[in-house]
C-alpha cells in the first residue's frame, strides 16, 4: 500500500528555502510515500471564538490531516522559535478542544536555515508544541539543514550526495516510522 504524508511548509516567503527542501524530499522519498501540501498562508489568526463555527480555511485543514497517513514539519527558524503562520496553522488543527487533529498522528520535522545551526532551536520549540498535541513524532533522526544554493535548486534537485543520502535516509527513516506507528494506531 501506498501512505500520504500531509507536509506543512512553515514559510510564507515566496522564495522560501524551506519549500526547496521540501520538494527536495518529496523527490527523494521512498515511493510508497504520496504528499499533499496542508496550506497555512490563508488562515485567519486563530481564536476560541471560532471554535462553535470554523471558517472554511480552517474546517479545510482539519479535514486534510484526518485524510492523510502522517505529517511532515519542513519550518524555518523565526528568531529561535516556531513561525508564527505555522504555529497559528498548529492551534488551529489542535481545536475545537477534544478534537485535536494531532492525536496520535505520525510526525517528523526538519528545517533549513542560512545560518549555521540551521533551525535547531526552532525545532525544539515545534517539538514541545507536538509533543503536547500527542503527535508521534519521529525523535532520531534529526535533520538540521544547512542551506546552500550550491547544494539546492529551486526546482528541489540537491547535487551533493552526501546531503542527497542523508536526505533520502531521513525520508526512508520517517516511512518506517509511521508505518510502526500505524501498525499500532490505525487511522481512521
Ligand atoms: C530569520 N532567520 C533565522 N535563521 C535562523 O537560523 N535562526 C533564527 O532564529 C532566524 N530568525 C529569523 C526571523 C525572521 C523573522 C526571519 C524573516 C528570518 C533567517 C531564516 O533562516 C532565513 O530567512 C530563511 O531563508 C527562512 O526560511 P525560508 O522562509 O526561506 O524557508
Amino acid at each position: 500500500r501506498t501512505y500520504t504524508v500531509g507536509y506543512f511548509v512553515g514559510s510564507l516567503s515566496s522564495t522560501s528555502i524551506n519549500r526547496v527542501l521540501s520538494k527536495a524530499l518529496i523527490g527523494l522519498a521512498p515511493d510508497d510515500l504520496e504528499f499533499v501540501e496542508l496550506p497555512i498562508g490563508n488562515l485567519p489568526l486563530y481564536s476560541p471564538d471560532f471554535d462553535a463555527d470554523y471558517p472554511p480555511e480552517a474546517a479545510a485543514l482539519k479535514a486534510s490531516i484526518a485524510a492523510v497517513d502522517a505529517v511532515l514539519f519542513v519550518s524555518p527558524e523565526y528568531n529561535r522559535s516556531i513561525p508564527g503562520a505555522l504555529k497559528n496553522a498548529i492551534d488551529w488543527a489542535s481545536r475545537p478542544w477534544g478534537q485535536n487533529s494531532f492525536d496520535h498522528m505520525p510526525a517528523a520535522v526538519i528545517g533549513a536555515s542560512i545560518g549555521a545551526i540551521g533551525t535547531a532551536v526552532g525545532q525544539q520549540s515545534l517539538r514541545a508544541v507536538l509533543s503536547f498535541c500527542n503527535a508521534r513524532q519521529m525523535t532520531s533522526p534529526e535533520a538540521y539543514i544547512h542551506y546552500s544554493p550550491d547544494v539546492f535548486t529551486p526546482d528541489g534537485a540537491v547535487h551533493n550526495e552526501s546531503t542527497a543520502d542523508f536526505l533520502r535516509a531521513f525520508m526512508t527513516e520517517f516511512r518506517d516510522h509511521l508505518v510502526r506507528v500505524l501498525t499500532v494506531l490505525p487511522r481512521g
